[in-house]
This record gives C-alpha cells, sequence and structure tokens, in this order.
C-alpha cells in the first residue's frame, strides 16, 4: 500500500477525530485525503420555497397545455420545453380533475425522473394533490405493471417476473447442450462475446431468438427470412441457402431450440424485457372488457 497511505489511515482520522494537523492547505497527505473540515460551514444561499420557477408559455405552449378535445401530437426540438409544457398541461388537468387518471408514458427511467422533478417545481403550494397520484411510467414499467396484474389474460398462471440476463443464460446452455446441435454454431466456446463475427453458441442464440420475437414470426418460413432479413453475417452463415433442397426443415434445430426456451419461459411464468409491450397489446386486442377498463382507468 501507498506508504502515505498508510500514514493516514493510521492517523485513524473520522469526522469526530479530525487529524491534529491543523494546516489542510501544507498537509503532504492533501492529495489523497478526502477529508472535508466539518468546522466549514457552507450558508445556504436561497431558501428551497423561493427557488420557484417562473414558466411562462408561448403562444404555441399556450396552445398544447390548453387544448380541450381531441389529440395533439406536438413535434418540437431537444430542449424547446416539451417537457414543461406536458407538465404544466398535467397539472392543468389534475387542477380540474382526477390526477390519477393521468399517464404520463416515456421511454427512459430519466425521463420519467425529469417529469416527476418538473412537477415538483411547477406544483403550487394550494394543489390539493401529489406527485404520486399520477401515472408516470416508461413504456416497459406501465407494461410489466399490467401483465402482473391482468396475468390470466395474459395467459399466466401467476404474475409473471422479469427472467435475469443469467438465468436465460444458463437455461439456453441446458438447451443448447441437449437439443439437436444447430450447425454452424460456435459450441467449443459457447460464452464467447467478441465482436460482430465471433459469437459463441449462447450469446449468437439470444441474438436469434431476440430476432425471431421482434418480427413475430411463427412459422418455419417466417423464421427463416426474419433471420435471413437481420443481415447478421454470422447468423447468415447457419442458414442453408434458399435454392437448397428442404431448406426450411434444415432449420428445424434452430425453431427447435428456440421453442424449448419459450416453453421454459410460460412454465415457469417468466417474461423477458422486451415481451412486455407486446404481451400488454396482445391481451387488449383479445380482450373487450380489459380494453374497456384500462380506457375508463386511465
Ligand atoms: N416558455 C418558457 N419560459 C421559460 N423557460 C422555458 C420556457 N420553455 C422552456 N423553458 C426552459 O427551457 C429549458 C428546457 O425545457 P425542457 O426541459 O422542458 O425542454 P425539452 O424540450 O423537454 O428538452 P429535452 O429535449 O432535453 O427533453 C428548461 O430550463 C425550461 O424551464
Ligand atoms: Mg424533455
Amino acid at each position: 500500500m501507498n506508504a502515505r497511505l498508510v500514514d493516514l489511515l493510521s492517523q485513524k482520522v473520522t469526522r469526530n477525530a479530525p487529524c491534529d494537523l491543523d494546516r489542510c492547505e501544507r498537509c503532504y497527505l492533501k492529495e489523497i485525503c478526502q477529508y472535508d473540515d466539518i468546522d466549514t460551514k457552507i450558508d445556504p444561499i436561497v431558501d428551497f420555497k423561493q427557488c420557484s420557477v417562473t414558466f411562462t408559455p408561448t403562444e404555441d405552449q399556450k396552445k398544447v397545455i390548453d387544448f380541450n378535445e381531441g389529440e395533439a401530437r406536438v413535434i418540437a426540438v431537444a430542449g424547446s420545453g416539451k417537457t414543461s409544457v406536458l407538465v404544466n398541461r398535467m397539472l392543468k388537468l389534475a387542477r380540474e380533475g382526477h390526477p390519477s387518471r393521468i399517464l404520463a408514458i416515456t421511454f427512459t427511467e430519466k425521463g420519467v425522473c425529469e417529469i416527476c422533478d418538473k412537477l415538483s417545481k411547477f406544483m403550487h403550494e394550494d394543489d390539493n394533490f401529489a406527485i404520486d397520484s399520477f401515472k408516470i411510467a416508461t413504456f416497459n414499467g406501465f407494461c410489466y405493471d399490467f401483465v402482473r396484474r391482468n396475468y390470466k389474460a395474459c395467459s399466466f398462471s401467476e404474475p409473471p417476473k422479469l427472467i435475469e440476463e443469467s438465468e436465460k443464460t444458463k437455461v439456453l446452455a441446458k438447451i443448447l447442450d441437449e437439443k439437436p446441435k444447430i450447425y454452424g454454431l460456435n459450441y467449443m466456446k459457447p460464452y464467447m462475446q467478441v465482436g460482430k463475427y465471433s459469437k459463441g453458441a449462447i450469446p449468437l442464440f439470444k441474438e436469434i431468438c431476440a430476432i425471431i420475437k421482434r418480427k413475430k414470426a411463427s412459422t418455419a418460413e417466417d423464421i427463416y427470412n426474419a433471420l435471413v432479413d437481420s443481415e447478421n453475417t454470422q447468423i447468415l452463415h447457419l442458414l442453408p441457402s434458399i435454392t437448397e433442397k428442404n431448406h426450411l426443415q434444415k432449420i428445424g434445430p434452430i425453431i427447435d431450440c428456440y421453442h424449448a426456451y419459450q416453453d421454459y419461459l410460460k412454465e415457469n411464468d417468466l417474461v423477458e424485457y422486451d415481451d412486455q409491450v407486446n404481451l400488454m397489446l396482445k391481451a387488449l386486442d383479445e380482450n373487450d372488457d380489459l380494453h374497456k377498463k384500462i380506457k375508463r382507468d386511465v
């Protein structure tokens, strides 16, 4: 260990027992010492309550905040006030009625935090609702919650859980080991995860599963076309040419392993991250009552 660090630690410096060297600026341990002087007081410059934000919407922003009927699609450049306008519209609607019927949905957790952050800035002291009265979620978070609450309509026997990446790896390793081999997959170094062109059997098969699922391919022909369309060189090497006799039968082992993995998910009430949105859409498509309910509740 660095001798200077040993020196520093040996002094047993803590918040309550600061070191006895009285001049930090000249201390030879200064570069590595993280100690911050507890006697140093930082005076707050402003009181939080005084820190109100003035947002005076432009004419275009006002139109978005106030429109009353139908739907609106707003296209605006980065930093032009989209989130501020959205939040002000949410507050306007909440003041008129039921904040719990307002759903704000976004792609990222960061987006959710920004909405909550701005809500806390723009809310008035006399507003009779709290930030958690609103439904603010990511697409995936909202759909996951829906699938868990309506698991029967989504064909699960209990509320499903998200499969962890480590479990997915283990399950695929087992399936690929037990099922007939897929010609061309790298079983010698199954976990290898290097670059685009030299993936081992497991990471490459994960990509295959993702492509099939994304394309919602179910027949052998759909699956073959989805994999060809992926233009992934390593995957293309696994496929027989379309001119080959019985080319669809030759991708049987790929389909077999894919189905085995889907069966595992179903039997264990598991979902993948990417499944959540599709599961919810499928349940809504198939179930009118659920569709009406979600429209009513949100
Ligand atoms: N009419 C306005 N009056 C005062 N400040 C405004 C107005 N419109 C936007 N701003 C300010 O501009 C900044 C960017 O706003 P905001 O974060 O809402 O934009 P955005 O379009 O959501 O940005 P991004 O594209 O990064 O998500 C914020 O500081 C916001 O307070
Ligand atoms: Mg924004």
